[in-house]
């Protein structure tokens, strides 16, 4: 099967700015949530990462030469409001347009996020998402770089609401590190619905000609068996991760059969439901009905089965496949039917999963106006090998054989309907991963950690080919 692209498909790299940049104590930037974390955690320090703040003109020269059309890259607002809000790093600010103009020297395309899960430290201490001043001071940042950036046409509010949520609060993997908080986790996660929503409508009556859009992380969950409880935990874990956000945001509305979701669950862990106001609530509805797209980060799906224990959880944050567990009381346990492969940090790799996602949001959210896939590739443990030089390539079969499966699934969908109109790779180069450090690379590009040195990988020449022709070849 050789997947084929619409004329105007669009073939990108994507990044995150506290993940790619280093340079965090440069031209005065902010601390942001993750500093004091990792450095108590003492695993692995968020510089030089892969030094973008230096190295971006070689990259998005890379992009240009290997058929990368659009870069996904976020500001962090740290660098232009040291604080959050107040006063204005000019430094920074004069950063990211350079960086745009490289953009465009390089004919790439710029989608820019304004939160990257990179919260400045002052208003994580005050509370995160979960505190009304983060919300405000928020969108005051979001409308200063529209004025600031016109050169931008494409602008993501926030990404992955749900996971930055649940690994705040649930799983306990992101600052502040708080786990089987199911009520912290919602409310959290409508905050930043309304901040998105508040943006979104911001955006449009300033009516700046360009476009605006979501980044979700979506994945498709199953149920382990056709046993109506296991087919009732799906439904649960699908409310956490997926459909609260999607009715939010795409929808404007909470159904409620979703509401009745969420309301089991929190009445199961004996908590609160979260709270909503009516002005929230036309916020969202009108947010949906003006927003241009939405991206869906997918690289795995889940299975759930029935669990009435309590909550026990372990990220795999080392590649050491089989060592991650998920079991929370009143949703259910992640329990993997066999046959079904997995990388080194237990993610499962299931095509179908991005194709029927894609489908859901075509059929079940008909506001929708169009679907760029914003994130989805493979971590792989990768070396440089010894005696490299400049012309060496890296070897990476493994990427382009799940990059070739992925996308054949995408260009399914596409036929299917889906109004998908481009596809972000995580990575374009390599970059360090929140919780498992710089051994898990996801670049079209290797970054040698040390040096900063770049290296093409074989997929890069792949990538190069399927962005030429818009075909998938064999
Ligand atoms: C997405 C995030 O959730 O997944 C990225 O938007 C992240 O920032 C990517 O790096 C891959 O996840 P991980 O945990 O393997 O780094």
């Amino acid at each position: 099967m050789n997947g084929t692209f619409p004329k105007d498909f669009i073939f990108g790299g994507a990044s995150a700015a506290y993940q790619v940049e280093g340079a965090t104590k440069e031209d005065g930037k902010g601390r942001v949530l993750w500093d004091d974390f990792l450095e108590k955690q003492g695993r692995f320090s968020p510089d030089p990462a892969a030094d973008f703040y230096h190295h971006y003109d070689e990259d998005l020269a890379l992009s240009q030469k290997y058929g990368v059309q659009a870069l996904r890259l976020s500001i962090a607002w740290s660098r232009i409001f040291p604080d959050g809000d107040g006063a204005v790093e000019p430094r920074g600010v004069a950063y990211y347009h350079r960086v745009f103009a490289a953009c465009k020297e390089h004919h790439v395309e710029p989608f820019v996020t304004l939160h990257h899960f990179d919260t400045p430290e002052k208003l994580h201490e005050e509370g995160d998402w979960l505190s009304q001043h983060m919300l405000d001071a928020f969108v005051d940042y979001a409308k200063f770089c529209f004025k600031e950036f016109p050169e931008v046409k494409y602008w993501i509010t926030i990404n992955e609401p749900t996971s930055m949520a649940v690994q705040q609060y649930t799983s306990g993997t992101f600052p502040p590190a708080e786990t089987g908080r199911f009520d912290k986790t919602f409310q959290a996660e409508h905050n930043q619905l309304v901040a998105h929503a508040r943006i979104v409508n911001a955006y449009k009556e300033m009516n700046l000609g360009g476009q605006i859009g979501i980044v979700h992380a979506l994945q498709t969950v199953y149920p382990y068996s056709d046993s109506p409880a296991d087919q009732h935990a799906a439904a649960l874990q699908d409310a956490l991760e997926n459909r609260l956000y999607l009715d939010g945001s795409l929808a404007g509305v909470y159904a409620p059969e979703t509401l009745a979701l969420v309301q089991e669950i929190v009445d199961k862990n004996d908590e609160p439901m979260f709270k909503t106001t009516p002005e929230e609530l036309a916020e969202l509805k009108l947010a949906a009905t003006q927003l241009d797209f939405v991206g869906v980060n997918n690289y795995f799906s889940k299975w759930l089965k029935a669990y009435a224990g309590a909550s026990e959880t372990h990220h795999n944050g080392t590649g050491a496949k089989g060592t991650s567990v998920s079991r929370l009381h009143g949703i259910g346990e992640e329990k993997l039917p066999e046959g079904i492969e997995t990388t080194d940090w237990d993610w499962p790799i299931y095509p179908r999963g991005m194709h029927d996602i894609l489908m859901r949001i075509q059929n079940d959210y008909p506001l929708t106006k169009a679907i760029y896939v914003t994130e989805n590739g493979i971590g792989l443990k990768e070396e440089l090998p010894a005696g490299a030089t400049d012309d060496t390539v890296i070897p990476d079969p493994k990427r382009i054989d799940y990059l070739g499966k992925y996308l054949n699934a995408i260009a399914d969908a596409i036929k299917d309907g889906a109004n998908v109109k481009g596809y972000f790779i995580w990575s374009l180069q390599d970059q360090f991963s929140w919780t498992n450090g710089y051994s898990k690379r996801y670049g079209l590009f290797f970054v040698d950690f040390p040096t900063q040195k770049r290296y093409i990988k074989q997929s890069a020449s792949w990538f190069k080919q399927v962005s030429d022709t818009h075909v998938i070849p064999d």
